[in-house]
């Protein structure tokens, strides 16, 4: 199982985008990209111009994770405007299989983000129309709030899932990634790793994401 690191931007300086991601463009795999909208989460970050914009500039492949209502409405534009991946909620979607197909089918991967206290049983029958499910191991919203161990009992049962299903789906986590919780994810069974506070409150932010790669490969 192949670790990846995803540094999220949120906790980046906005006023210089271009530099945050060139910081990490050699020691990531992925820019993770935190849209919210204020109704699904009770904060306002960016949207598809910022994700165009990175698109253009950036040399590694977008993360996208929507923290929106309405994500049928607007995933595919996302994916249209090329991120590479597109990761919708679980508790926002209305017609998740609908969606999710029509990421795909704009060439990004499909991703399920489910809450800390959503249960995964639910959507195993999703499974066969994703490439990714992102646990969030915080309520989602803001950076730097503190890892909920409370979820990695999930983690383990959807790696369960996965595996069972013999498709090639990455588990995601999000929220409070730190050298410390870092290898209680990867443990439980988690292969892509979103950090912000822990990245881009580090000195050398690819330092540090190399010292997340190597604390979750132990
Ligand atoms: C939170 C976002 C996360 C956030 C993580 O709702 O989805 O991606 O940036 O930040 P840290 O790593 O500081 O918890
Ligand atoms: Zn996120």
């Amino acid at each position: 199982m192949a670790i990846q690191i995803s540094p999220s931007i949120l906790s980046a300086d906005f006023a210089h985008l271009a530099a945050e991601a060139e910081a990490v463009s050699q020691s990531a795999d992925w820019l993770h990209v935190d849209v919210m909208d204020n109704h699904f989460v009770p904060n306002l970050t960016l949207g598809l111009p910022v994700v165009e914009a990175l698109r253009a500039s950036a040399s590694l492949p977008l993360d996208c994770h929507l923290m929106i209502e309405d994500p049928d409405r607007w995933a595919p534009s996302f994916a249209e405007a090329g991120a590479g991946s597109v990761t919708i909620h679980a508790e926002a979607a209305r017609s998740p299989v609908r969606t999710l197909r029509t990421i795909r089918s704009s060439g990004a991967r499909a991703g399920l983000a489910l809450n800390p206290v959503t249960p995964v049983d639910g959507y195993a029958e999703l499974l066969g129309e994703l490439d990714m499910v992102l646990m969030m191991t915080v309520e989602p919203g803001f950076g730097g709030q503190p890892f909920l161990d409370m979820v990695l009992p999930k983690i383990r049962r959807a790696r369960a899932l996965i595996n069972d299903s013999d498709a090639d789906i990455w588990l995601q986590v999000d929220g409070g990634v730190s050298a410390e919780t870092i290898e209680r994810a990867a443990e439980a069974g988690a292969d892509v790793f979103v950090a912000g506070s822990a990245v881009y409150g580090a000195d050398d932010p690819g330092h540090a994401v190399d010292a997340l790669r190597t604390q979750a490969e132990k």
